[in-house]
């Protein structure tokens, strides 16, 4: 066993709350992006990184009795296991589970925390049937602050997400330029019908994005007190991510997917 180095602890209640408010906010475009790779009755396909497992049922409902979906994560306490749903608890710096071939490969979130994301991108190549897709999600800037209600917040907002995303994220892995180069890994893979798209949106106030921001800020607590953020600024941020004046860019997140020649 590798040991995962994953800076958050899904089946914790800041774990839950962060996987559900990634559902809710997500979902919508992640399947309109995988609905081009057309998953049909009886294939197989591999959701890495499962998280609150919406994705995996999603593409269960349309792969069938006949089908499978491989759903994997560190903690599967979200995944339900169903006919055509195949759940593993297991730490993907192992291997694969079971192996491939898989006609879909999804992974929203998950290879930007990998710090093995490269062999874990040539594993997940290998293992997609001829015509296969693989599709990616992943993040490559923090939040950004629009308006802020008093003259130092924007600073402390600023502050505490740049720790987490020069400091904090780095220790534990996290790689924001993965993003943007996994474009060119795929063309490199030798994938077709190469594809991506850039997803940004704002937040303000109560709400989703802000319930996000509070269960990841919560998680990485300790090491962002260790970086530098002061015990007043983590209490005014917590305010601040509820505060309807607090307006600011979500997490940017690049969606990639390319295709195994047949
Ligand atoms: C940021 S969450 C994203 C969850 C889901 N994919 C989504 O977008 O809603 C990352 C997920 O990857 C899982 N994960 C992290 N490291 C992993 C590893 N080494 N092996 C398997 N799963 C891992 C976490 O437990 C978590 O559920």
């Amino acid at each position: 066993m590798s040991g995962s180095e994953y800076l958050f602890d899904t089946g914790s209640p800041q774990g839950q709350e962060h996987v559900t408010g990634l559902e809710s906010i997500l979902d919508a475009k992640t399947v309109e992006f995988l609905g081009v790779a057309g998953i049909e009755p009886g294939q197989r396909c591999l959701e890495l990184g499962a998280g609150s497992g919406s994705i995996a049922r999603r593409m269960a409902e349309r792969t069938g009795a006949a089908g499978t979906v491989v759903a994997v994560d560190l903690d599967t306490g979200h995944l339900v296991e169903r006919p055509g749903l195949d759940v593993h608890r297991h730490d993907i710096n192992d291997g694969l589970p079971v192996p491939g071939p898989f006609d879909v490969i999804h992974a929203r979130l998950v290879l930007v925390h990998l710090p093995r994301r490269e062999q874990i991108f040539e594993m997940l190549v290998d293992a997609l049937a001829p015509g296969g897709w693989l599709v990616l999600g992943d993040c490559y800037r923090l939040p950004q602050p629009i308006t802020a209600p008093g003259e130092a917040d924007e600073e402390v907002f600023r502050k505490v997400w740049r720790i987490a995303s020069e400091i904090v994220g780095p220790a534990a892995g996290q790689d924001f330029g993965w993003a943007h180069r996994a474009y060119r890994r795929m063309a490199a893979a030798g994938l077709d019908e190469l594809y991506a798209e850039d997803f940004s949106e704002t937040a303000a106030g109560d709400g989703p994005h802000g319930r996000i921001s509070a269960a990841l800020v919560r998680q990485a607590e300790a090491p962002l007190l260790a970086a530098g953020c002061t015990p007043d600024e983590l209490a005014r941020f917590h305010e601040l991510l509820r505060d309807p004046g607090m307006r600011y860019w979500f997490f940017g997140i690049v969606y990639t997917r390319g295709r195994k020649p047949r």
